[in-house]
């Protein structure tokens, strides 16, 4: 029977759907040099926040986080004890620990300050793991008891360290309000894989979000994003970012940090590609006119 409600296929089939107007006379070749809280990054394509990497090489989330070092790009990692978050801080070159909703408030505070301590860039929180896909149940994620997070609470873990503050699953302009509103710095656009059922494809309401709340939230598309030519329909509509996960799996599992870097390599290269046809000359310039739906 066919999966109805797949997040990830719908995101897809829509992502299709986007098409990109040429724009060659005079173009010029483009910079996607990019800055994030204050860090310049050779690139906006940036490693989703993985975990539970272990089996595909033994210090999987640092390597990870030593593969975008390698070509200047920004690590998100995700769920892991403090050791493996240090390590990954020491090998990356601006990494942003996404905490999960923890019911167990101390395992939320030792994570900020250890991630403050050890230099993290940034720091969040993906509150869409807080409850079940199938039910309203608050989740079981690796043994670890999850639970919904109230407004105040989400605006504890932004005081509690002086990092920016990322939230990952908002996909409406109404959350972007809230977030802003709670001194939150960031979005990372997600349904994670699927985790609200039917999930209005991330880049499908960037522009809503980018009306609502302009420039004060950086905006990070996460979720099948595979290419270059997603990476800039996602750019052209308004993220500062996107982030890839899963197809950095196989090849950090197959050349480590150099398998992570050939990934983002390619699709950083690919992005420069789409630029330069659209006379796009950074990322400050991007216009969301060269893109079509079909
Ligand atoms: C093995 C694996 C582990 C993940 N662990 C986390 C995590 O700990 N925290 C988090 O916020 N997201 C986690 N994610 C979700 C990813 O960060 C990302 O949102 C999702 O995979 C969609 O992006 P993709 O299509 O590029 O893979 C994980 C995904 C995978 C495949």
């Amino acid at each position: 029977m066919r999966d109805k409600g797949n997040s990830i296929e719908i995101a897809r089939a829509y992502m299709d759907r986007l098409v990109i107007e040429g724009r060659i006379v005079g173009a010029r070749h483009p910079d996607c040099s990019f800055e994030l809280f204050g860090k310049r990054f050779a690139t906006p394509v940036m490693t989703g926040a993985l975990s539970h990497l272990n089996h595909l090489h033994p210090d999987g989330v640092a390597e990870m986080a030593a593969g975008a070092a390698l070509c200047g790009a920004c690590a998100q990692i995700g769920m892991g004890d403090i050791p493996e978050m240090q390590q990954a801080i020491r090998r990356g070159s601006g990494v942003i620990k996404i905490i999960k909703p923890y019911k167990d408030e101390k395992e939320i505070f030792d994570r900020l300050e250890a991630a403050e301590a050890a230099g993290a860039l940034a720091v969040g929180m993906d509150l869409e793991h807080a409850v079940n896909t199938e039910d309203d149940q608050d989740s079981l994620v690796a043994g670890f008891q999850m639970e919904l997070k109230s407004m105040e609470q989400i605006r504890s873990y932004v005081r509690a360290v002086k990092l920016p503050f990322l939230v990952k699953g908002a996909l409406s302009a109404k959350d972007a309000v809230k977030c802003r509103d709670l001194g939150v710095s960031g979005l990372i656009l997600s349904h994670h894989n699927g985790l609200l059922r039917w999930a209005v494809p991330p880049v499908m309401v960037l522009q809503d979000i980018r009306k609502a709340v302009g420039h004060d939230l950086k905006l990070i598309v996460d979720g099948g994003i595979e290419d270059g030519a997603d990476t800039f329909k996602a750019l052209a509509l308004g993220a500062d970012a996107v982030s890839v996960g899963r197809p950095l799996m196989g090849p950090l599992g197959e050349n480590g940090a150099e398998g992570v870097k050939d990934v983002l390599n390619r699709m950083t290269n690919e992005l420069k590609g789409f630029m330069v046809r659209t006379d796009t000359a950074d990322l400050n310039h991007m216009d969301p006119s060269v893109i079509h739906v079909i």
